[in-house]
């Protein structure tokens, strides 16, 4: 039997239809990205584009470009009225909201720093909706997202999505340009021995991810009786997707060089989406302080810690937060 489409997997699970018209859009979206990238080395575009963003990092000619892409092909969906964007500072309006318009919040090229190393990258987004007519309001809590997935551009193009019951990835044939079920209903095992965290800020952690990771290290000679390995792409999107195939936890945590910043990770396009596909998963996703999908969002670019991946990794690590704090 041939692999369901996306189309009529959407179709199949019941997606509402303008929801199909932009999932399908951000699919069109991501296959024009996949083909940039794999292309910029001939275009001289893996560089930097000599400026810096709102979050005051150099973009990438390639962040801007995989930007004007998301903006293009997402822009004519019928019920989409606004759009936030990793790369641009302000919420770029549509049209008049109108309640249960959709709100698109997306990093259009995640991992880019690993561009000119030919290393996966890829594009993440999260869809909620407007509560009320002529509501401008976008800071909404991730427990409001109505779907969320994200794009791989690696060895193969995948796109992952979620409407908060099952995770279904897909694959795109090269041939074709189709994007077929590949992986229906994956799931995140509860257990896992693979953590990933960039060890270059072990001296800024706090006590309970210092704690977390020295036990890890000691491996079956310490506390937890089992040796662990370590995984860091530097590109969440990369990091994530080894952990829906195949377990494991991903933190990038709050610490002593972060905090005043509120961590590293954007909630609204990269710690919320993530957290709805790991949950829907069957995994846990926490600030460390608290689950990540009930933070209320105060800006639109703001930053979260963010703890992801099997369930009772996550929950360790959430106690060891809680253990800290009581003493
Ligand atoms: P982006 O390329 O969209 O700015 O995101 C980069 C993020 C994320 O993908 C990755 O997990 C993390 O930054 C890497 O951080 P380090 O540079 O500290 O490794
Ligand atoms: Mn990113
Ligand atoms: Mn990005």
């Amino acid at each position: 039997m041939t692999a369901p489409t996306l189309r009529s997997y959407l179709m199949q699970n019941a997606y509402d239809p303008d929801l199909v018209f932009l999932l399908e859009d951000i699919a069109t979206a991501s296959r024009a990205i996949a083909s940039l990238v794999r292309t910029g080395a001939f275009e001289g575009n893996l560089g930097s584009a000599g400026q810096t963003n709102v979050q005051g990092e150099t973009q990438k000619t390639l962040d801007i470009m995989a930007n004007d892409v998301f903006e293009r092909e997402c822009a004519n969906s019928p019920r989409l009225a606004a759009l936030v964007s990793e790369e641009v500072e302000e919420v770029t309006w549509l049209k008049e909201p109108k309640i249960g318009d959709y709100l698109l919040y997306f990093d259009p090229l995640d991992g880019s720093s690993n561009l000119d190393v030919n290393l996966s990258v890829g594009s993440i987004f999260s869809v909620m909706q407007v509560q009320a007519d002529g509501d401008r309001n976008v800071l909404h809590a991730g427990r409001n997202q109505i779907c969320a997935g994200y794009a791989v551009y690696g060895p193969s193009t995948m796109l992952v999505i979620t409407q908060g019951d099952e995770v279904a990835g897909f694959s795109c044939q090269p041939d074709t340009g189709e994007f077929c079920l590949t992986h229906p209903k994956m799931t995140v095992p509860a257990e896992t021995s693979e953590y990933a965290i960039n060890t270059s800020r072990a001296r800024y952690w706090h006590d309970p991810v210092k704690r977390y990771v020295d036990e890890c290290v000691a491996g079956k000679e310490g506390p937890r009786g089992r040796s662990f390995n370590m995984r860091w792409t530097a590109s969440m999107v990369a990091d994530i997707h080894r952990i829906l195939i195949r377990g494991g936890v991903f933190l990038y945590p709050a610490d002593s060089n972060n905090q005043k910043a509120g961590g590293k990770l954007r909630l609204m396009y990269e710690a919320n989406p993530m957290a709805m596909i790991i949950e829907s998963a069957g995994g846990g996703a926490s600030t460390g302080f608290g689950p990540i999908l009930e933070v209320d969002p105060e800006a639109p670019h703001q930053r979260v810690p963010v703890i992801l991946g099997s369930r009772d990794e996550v929950a360790l690590l959430a106690q060891y937060h809680s253990d800290a704090s009581a003493t």
